[in-house]
């Protein structure tokens, strides 16, 4: 067994007691490694709690800035969208957790990384794959797969060590938090039927204000200013949290898919990065040409689905990622985003100077029209030659009349 473990700390009830739980077990040194992805946090008080534990060691590595900067970028660049709704809070932050774990277990010179995950989730997947691309001669230990500890177990083995968790037993939520939103599960909101309750959200709060509206511009793809005001990723994020989530906008309550097989309920709230994307994709509606527009729909769907399996270090992700790079090289311009009462966070307007909306083509008005529709008939008849001849050899179409919904 390995004499010292770097554990991916998060100060939560899981891995507080796995550091206890290996020294036990394993009879292992554990250095307790902390990564800071833009979460709210007392770091007094998580190293408190894992010093408590028994670690030898607490380290706080500060990674807001490359998580933001590469990171929840690119899943901006490529609208990321797991199963069309959620925005990859959580399996965004892993693989740049593993790499601060990885940097930390070479400096400590530890031969093993650990974490807390349990064997029923998606994370547990996006650390190890992680790991053995960036480190394959660590060994990755994850005491919670095997320790065989329910919620409440956990919290009396933490209560029977004087280990300090706030996971009451009343309100067993587990909690994942950064910059780009936060992810809620377990407890009640185990019954996919039971609303969640108010008080799991923190970023997301109805409020009865008057409607606002606000610019964010683009360069290349990227938020770079909010009402003309330069603003870094980091900042574009947390002001729209705050605008658009002051409205109650921006939670996703959804049953999702995940990679071991097992259907989840699962709870989120991710106002400013939903903002974002939405204005992003809005702008991106002016500035992609169809077919490319067309196509990258495709690719983001495999981008978030490759990133949600835990695939961020794979070459499938770096090939797309330089599609979405290249595809957003024009994305510059403004967005106009609006918020109301009820209503929410909406786009109300855009404007670009690498625009391809042509006014003289799309006019209705009577005058400035450039567009000559003589030509349109033989677009249309050969566009439609295919359907024409089907119709005629092969019996043609069903009236809507004709069709049945039932197999
Ligand atoms: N289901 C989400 C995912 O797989 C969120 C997991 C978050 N973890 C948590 N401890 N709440 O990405």
């Amino acid at each position: 067994m390995s004499r010292r473990v770097v554990l991916a700390y998060s100060g939560g009830l899981d891995t507080s007691v796995a550091i206890r739980w290996m020294i036990e077990q394993w009879s292992v040194e554990v250095v307790a490694l902390a990564v800071d992805v833009g979460q709210a946090e007392d770091w007094d008080q998580l190293r408190r709690r894992a010093l408590a534990a028994g670690a030898k060691e607490v380290e706080v590595v500060d990674a807001k800035e490359v998580f933001a900067n590469q990171f929840c970028a690119r899943a901006l660049l490529a609208n990321a969208l797991y199963e069309g709704r959620y925005p990859l809070v959580s399996a965004l932050s892993r693989p740049v957790i593993v790499e601060a774990l990885v940097a930390a277990a070479r400096r400590h010179g530890a031969d093993a990384v650990a974490h807390g995950c349990t064997g029923k989730g998606n994370d547990q997947v996006r650390f190890e794959v992680s790991a053995r691309a960036l480190a394959p001669d660590l060994e990755v230990l994850a005491p919670s797969r095997v320790w065989k500890m329910s919620r409440a177990d956990a919290i009396a083995y933490a209560a029977k060590w004087n280990i300090p968790v706030t996971a009451l037993p009343d309100k067993p939520y587990s909690i994942d938090e950064n910059l780009w939103g936060r992810a809620i599960e377990a407890g009640i909101l185990e019954d996919p039927w039971v609303a969640p309750p108010e008080e799991v959200f923190t970023l997301t709060q109805r409020r009865d204000l008057p409607a606002a509206e606000l610019v964010v511009g683009f360069e290349a793809g990227l938020p770079v200013s909010i009402d003309a005001r330069s603003v870094s990723l980091a900042e574009a994020v947390a002001e729209m949290n705050a605008f658009a989530g002051r409205f109650g906008w921006g939670r996703i309550d959804m049953v999702e898919n995940r990679r071991v097989g097992i259907k989840s309920r699962e709870v989120y709230e991710a106002p400013g990065a939903l903002a974002l994307i939405a204005a992003h994709q809005d702008l991106e509606g002016l500035c992609l040409e169809r077919e490319q527009a067309h196509y990258k729909r495709l690719l983001e769907a495999r981008w978030a689905e490759a990133v949600y399996d835990g695939m961020w270090h794979s070459p499938l992700r770096e090939a797309l990622d330089a599609f979405m790079i290249e595809a957003n090289r024009n994305v510059t311009g403004e967005v106009r985003l609006r918020v109301e009462p009820g209503a929410g966070c909406f786009v109300v307007g855009r404007r670009s100077p690498k625009g391809l909306y042509d006014p003289g083509l799309a006019t209705y008005g009577p005058s400035g029209d450039t567009f000559d529709q003589s030509l349109a008939e033989g677009f249309v008849r050969i566009f439609g030659q295919q359907i024409a001849s089907w119709a005629a050899r092969q019996g043609g179409p069903k009236l809507g009349s004709e069709l049945s919904l039932r197999s």
